[in-house]
């Protein structure tokens, strides 16, 4: 089997469809072991994956434990708020004292856009971008493309529409560039305050009402209002916002009658999407979930393991 091209995972960009095709493929491969009685597998023993979260995360933290783990890697989880960058070490060096400790993957989450980029400039290892402030969230874009395709059975052409906070979301620009890829026509909608100013060169549709935005869909994606980066007056309130772009079943009815609903988490309920609908069987948030496991898996195969050989997927001796 042929290396992947790449050491590190930073963003969509750079990567081609079928690498992205291949990424889901080998995350296929991967998904029936997280149901199997013994959740294991030997194919990164002896290998060393640390996660450096410098932001909250349940999903993503988790499921990158756990990917590792099934794997057999030994998984090294920094708390950051007990590290020694409360006592002001600075990026490079918290960087150069991992590098000293060998790992073959470091998992980073960082608020800042292109912290990532940065790490991955100075250590000898590779680096998956675990989400860095309003730039991108490979991971979430592969596992949501995971689910379509799972749901779906193929990405291609689809009309995907995504509601809420555009400007602040790492998880709509990855998503962009990953739908773009398969031709789908990707839709995005929410308050004027809410959208990038350079939204039109995301290549996608902008929209001002949620229901004309849904018409058609195939997927809708909702977005969680971050109430952390907003900032003073984008909105007027949440109850408003709920008024206006909420999704309920009013306005999925719209969509097509198989649409699926996704939702990267965490939610907030009654604000961008009713409970009803949320856990509702169009609702495919926690299969979202299940796959970014797998996805992870993958993933850490793909960047540390011997892709000379196909994964090994027996369970661990
Ligand atoms: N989707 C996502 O990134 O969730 P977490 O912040 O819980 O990791």
């Amino acid at each position: 089997m042929e290396s992947f091209a790449h050491r590190h995972l930073l963003d969509i960009e750079g990567l081609t469809r079928a690498e992205v095709e291949r990424i889901l493929d080998t995350a296929e491969a991967f998904f029936e072991v997280s149901r199997r009685p013994v959740r294991k597998v030997p194919t990164l023993r002896g290998k060393t994956i640390i996660n450096l979260f410098y932001e909250a995360s349940t999903r993503t933290r988790t499921s990158f434990e756990l990917a590792g783990k099934r794997l057999s890697a030994d998984v090294i989880n920094m708390n950051v708020s007990a590290s020694s960058v409360e006592k002001g070490e600075t990026l490079q060096d918290t960087c150069r004292t991992l590098e000293a400790m060998h790992p073959d993957v470091v998992v980073m989450r960082h608020g800042t856009s292109g912290a990532p980029n940065y790490v991955a400039s100075k250590i000898d290892c590779s680096v998956i971008n675990a989400g860095d402030g309003m730039h991108a969230h490979p991971t979430q874009a592969l596992l949501d493309a995971f689910t379509i395709r799972k749901r779906k059975g193929a990405i291609d052409n689809l009309v995907v529409t995504i509601c809420g906070d555009i400007a602040h979301s790492r998880v709509a620009r990855s998503n962009a560039h990953l739908l773009k890829l398969f031709g789908c026509e990707v839709r995005v909608v929410g308050p004027r305050t809410l959208l990038p100013p350079a939204v039109d060169s995301m290549g996608v549709r902008v929209y001002d009402r949620l229901d004309e935005a849904l018409e058609g869909a195939d997927v809708v994606m909702v977005l969680r209002i971050q109430r952390e980066r907003l900032e003073g007056a984008l909105l007027p309130s949440l109850r408003e916002y709920a008024r206006t772009f909420g999704l309920g079943p009013k306005s999925l009815a719209l969509a097509k009658p198989d649409a699926i609903v996704m939702h990267p988490g965490p939610m907030n309920r009654g604000v961008e999407i009713e409970s009803v609908v949320a856990d509702s069987d169009r609702s495919v948030v926690l299969d979202q979930v299940e796959a970014g496991v797998a996805v992870r898996m993958a993933l850490l195969y793909l960047l540390a393991g011997d892709t000379a050989e196909s994964p090994a997927i027996g369970e661990s001796g």
